[in-house]
């Protein structure tokens, strides 16, 4: 989704700024633009397509001006254009601004402002921004006792209070050189410091190379910029001072060093993101330690229902943490599309815990979620993957995944460190409930462990990843031969059938191949009618107690003519499969962490060989603030 980048200092503004947009590039972006100042003249670069483009266009390399504002646009209202781009500007060229999110009332905004004189050139909602501040600029300007900048500051104040929707938004002017306001509600922005020079983006690791000191604005703040000072507001006008965030993440994670695409350096840093995940938290012999969050046993006793809710894979990787919860903690879990949850009227009361996932923590859906189960007096737990993001400012509680930065927009690392968070808050729950040397079922032969077996299963998976990433050749030749193909189905049961939605949607996204991830058994109910002479099957299959039925439905397929895939920790040995790719062996509570594997590199290659763009893929973005 868009992107936003602000900078303020002493050297040449354009080259920061396109560095800034090409560190955003992974949320997803149809066009782009920049505007600097200098000399009272504000200088506009902007096209549809790719931001490097803009590196052509005349006069770019004269660009002298040392403060800008910088933005790519995924569009929403207007098609991908010159005149949709970002920035805009009032009819008087006094006001530049670039806006992330979405202006939910711009058409009565648009009436209201033509009723008054103004015009419009271009069909996005933005062009609303600048020219309201405008409107409400020249009441306050008469005014002569007050400064350009405060003067400026209220009309945006002004303007904001008449937007309906989301926003992050960076205004500059010439009536106040040097200068940049910023503004946010449910879209984010950051302020990364530095002595003499400040930087403006949606999300940190845009910002890594120059700063590790964030201040991360608020809903309905607002805040004044210059090189060296950054003044916050609220919406009276009142002036605050804000703690600065100390952010540990390395550039160097943000970087490819040396992978093709990020997303081959996402899946192979698993092994590392898991270990990180689970940190300190757990120990063979030790009760869980989760000193960051605050739940208590008398809390966990009193709760009747939880729910996990999320988008995308993050929803993937709540599907696992359901089986978890409820296997470990005897406590009904429901899944849902945040989409979904936020307008169908869940039932919820203060006996209800509902846990949110997400990466970016940007999620708009899933904010609005959250924001509705604590309107009904649930607590809140947020997993999230950035520090200080929206949704965890939001929540009661929040969790951190610890996986570092993740850039490519399918996401990987991400799940297998939302999936193992989910194992390691499944048993902290359980020590809290009492459980701790309860027998826990993990099958359907009634096959039971004690909570110690899975507190070793998960310090083995990083080693196990590892195994798993050492020889990636099968899954090649697979890809290979397979990324020709129109369809694929991906199929399983029990926690199985879980992965192999999180595959299918992998290699839905990167590859724009069509496939469908079904319950095996669900198969013989409509979908057998698509498998023909040829179709790729791919069937994910670690759980023993399920072999034998899931082996039966992948003979259905091959009778059909099917080409399979089966990804197992079973030895299967004497059976007709086309393809059989071998996992490590875990406890099939936790064997989407490694089963997902062989999946992510199959879209991966898949995607490769068909020379698509991996880690941007068309139509999608990374970072999903609109809903
Ligand atoms: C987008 C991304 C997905 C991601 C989903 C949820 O669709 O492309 O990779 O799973 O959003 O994102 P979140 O940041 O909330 O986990």
């Amino acid at each position: 989704m868009c992107g936003i980048i602000g900078y303020v200092g002493n050297k040449q503004a354009n080259n920061i700024l396109i560095n800034g947009l090409l560190a955003l590039e992974y949320r997803g972006y149809d066009s782009a633009g920049i505007a600097t100042l200098e000399n009272n003249e504000i200088k506009i670069m902007k096209d549809k397509g790719r931001v490097k483009n803009i590196l052509d266009l005349d006069g770019y390399n004269e660009l002298q001006g040392t403060y800008g504002i910088a933005h790519t646009r995924w569009a929403t209202h207007g098609k991908p254009s010159q005149e949709n781009s970002h920035p805009h500007m009032d009819n008087s060229n006094t006001f530049t601004v670039v806006h992330n999110g979405i202006i939910e009332n711009y058409n009565e905004l648009r009436s209201f402002l033509t009723d008054n004189g103004y015009t419009f050139y271009s069909q996005t909602d933005t062009e609303v921004i600048p020219n309201l501040i405008h409107y409400y600029f020249k009441n306050i300007s008469k005014n002569t006792d007050i400064n350009n900048t405060d003067k400026i500051l209220e009309a945006v104040v002004k303007a904001t209070n008449d937007l309906k929707g989301s926003y992050a938004i960076e205004v500059i002017s010439p009536l106040m050189p040097d200068t940049i306001i910023v503004a946010r509600k449910d879209s984010p922005l950051v302020i990364g410091t530095k002595s003499d020079e400040n930087f403006i983006a949606s999300d940190i690791p845009a910002l890594l190379t120059y700063t590790k000191d964030f201040y991360l604005l608020d809903d309905n703040e607002f805040a004044v910029i210059t090189k060296d000072s950054i003044s916050f507001y609220n919406k009276d006008l009142e002036n605050y001072t804000k703690e600065i965030k100390n952010i540990e993440w390395d550039a160097s994670s943000a970087e490819k060093n040396g992978y093709e695409d990020f997303m081959l350096k996402e899946i192979f840093e698993q092994p590392n993101s898991v270990r990180e995940t689970i940190g300190s938290r757990l120990k063979l012999n030790e009760s869980c330690n989760f000193d960051d969050l605050q739940i208590t046993s008398e809390y966990l006793k009193s709760i009747n229902k939880i729910f996990i809710v999320a988008c995308g894979t993050a929803m993937h990787a709540g599907l696992v943490g359901k089986i978890l919860l409820e296997k470990l903690c005897k406590i009904p879990t429901e899944v849902d599309i945040a989409s979904e949850f936020r307008y169908r009227d869940p039932i919820i009361d203060d006996k209800t815990l509902c846990i949110y996932v997400s990466q970016s923590g940007e999620t708009a859906d899933t904010i609005a979620a959250l924001k509705l189960a604590k309107s009904k007096g649930a607590k809140t737990l947020a997993i999230s993957n950035v520090i200080g993001s929206s949704i965890t400012r939001e929540a009661d509680y929040t969790i951190y995944t610890h996986a570092g930065p993740e850039i490519a927009v399918a996401s990987t690392k991400a799940y297998t460190s939302q999936v193992v968070l989910f194992a390691v808050l499944a048993i902290h729950f359980s020590e809290l409930l009492g459980y701790d040397n309860a027998d826990i079922t993990i099958n359907s032969d009634g096959q039971t462990i004690k909570l110690d077996n899975i507190k070793k299963d998960i310090l083995d998976l990083p080693k196990k990843i590892s195994m798993i990433l050492e020889d990636t050749s099968l899954i090649k030749k697979f890809a290979d031969e397979a990324y020709t193909q129109k369809d694929m189905f991906f199929l399983g049961r029990g926690v199985d059938q879980t992965v192999a939605l999180e595959g299918s949607l992998k290699l839905k996204e990167i590859s724009y191949i069509h496939s469908e991830a079904y319950a095996s058994g669900e198969l013989k109910h409509g979908p057998i009618a698509l498998i023909e002479n040829g179709i790729h099957v791919i069937s994910i299959l670690t759980d023993p107690s399920l072999a034998k039925k899931s082996i039966s439905n992948i003979q259905e397929v091959i009778t059909r003519g099917a080409k399979t895939m089966v990804i197992t920790n079973q030895d299967l040995e004497n059976t007709n499969f086309d393809y059989i790719y071998k996992i490590p062996e875990t406890n099939p509570l936790i064997s989407p962490i490694l089963s997902v594997i062989p999946l992510q590199l199959l879209a991966y290659y898949i995607s490769k060989n068909k020379g698509l763009d991996v880690d941007k893929p068309r139509n999608l973005a990374k970072s999903v603030t609109v809903e």
